[in-house]
């Protein structure tokens, strides 16, 4: 499974991209108002690319389907990895259809059913992003919408690849790799849990006591 962190903060990026793991990165209006005030938007996004060299996606705002490829057009000349995030209404997908003709990958963003994965797929998304955390907040199982969308798309060998997303906790992460969602995008803060065990901890910590003990060195 690839993993993408959700974020635009790039200090967080350079960090968690630092350990090898990270193929992709997500952003988001909400999570770009954490970032106002760091410069430019055009700019940032050009150094998350660079930082990454993976998928980036950015979000159009533009509630018409012309208005949402301009701005896709215009998004996507600052770096060949941006990706285009149009929410899933009717506009965006009549803007999904119009970027496909243009080449422009789109993320279809805000999905929280099978069907809405499936007018994606069909209107040419390269990506779905359903929220799972979301669907869990409002007393529904997230997880089972994702598994519903993986076995559309298996039924009819759509290439459209799944994006775990709105990923609250480690437990989401394994949710998805055993469904088989494509990609998980997580926060840091879910990165940092994930590689956190304190048995790897005390096991350190007894190796390097006994190691002391040996007398020997490695440098
Ligand atoms: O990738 C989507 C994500 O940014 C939404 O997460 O936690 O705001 O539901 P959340």
């Amino acid at each position: 499974m690839q993993l993408y962190l959700d974020t635009g903060n790039i200090d967080e990026i350079r960090e968690i991209a630092g350990w090898g793991v990270v193929d992709g990165v997500t952003t988001n209006p909400s999570l770009l108002a954490k970032e106002a005030g760091r410069g430019d938007y055009r700019a940032l996004l050009k150094e998350i690319c660079d930082v990454v060299k993976g998928p980036v996606s950015a979000e159009v705002t533009a509630e018409d389907a012309e208005g949402m490829l301009r701005q896709a057009k215009s998004l996507v000349n600052i770096s060949e990895h941006i990706v285009i995030k149009v929410p899933c209404i009717a506009e965006g997908l009549r803007a999904t259809a119009m970027m496909f003709e243009e080449g422009i990958r789109v993320n279809m963003t805000l999905v929280f059913s099978a069907l809405q994965a499936i007018l994606a797929a069909n209107a040419g998304a390269a990506y779905v992003s359903p929220f799972v955390g979301r669907l869990d907040d409002i007393g529904h199982e997230g997880v089972d919408e994702v598994e519903k969308i993986r076995a559309v798309y298996d039924n009819y060998d759509i290439d459209t690849q799944i994006i775990f997303a709105s990923t609250r906790h480690p437990e989401h992460a394994l949710q998805a790799a055993l469904i088989g969602a494509d990609i998980c995008t997580m926060p840091a803060k879910v990165f940092r849990q994930m590689v956190k065990h304190p048995l790897t901890d005390s096991g350190i910590k007894r190796f390097l006591d006994d190691w002391s003990k040996t007398g020997f060195s490695i440098d």
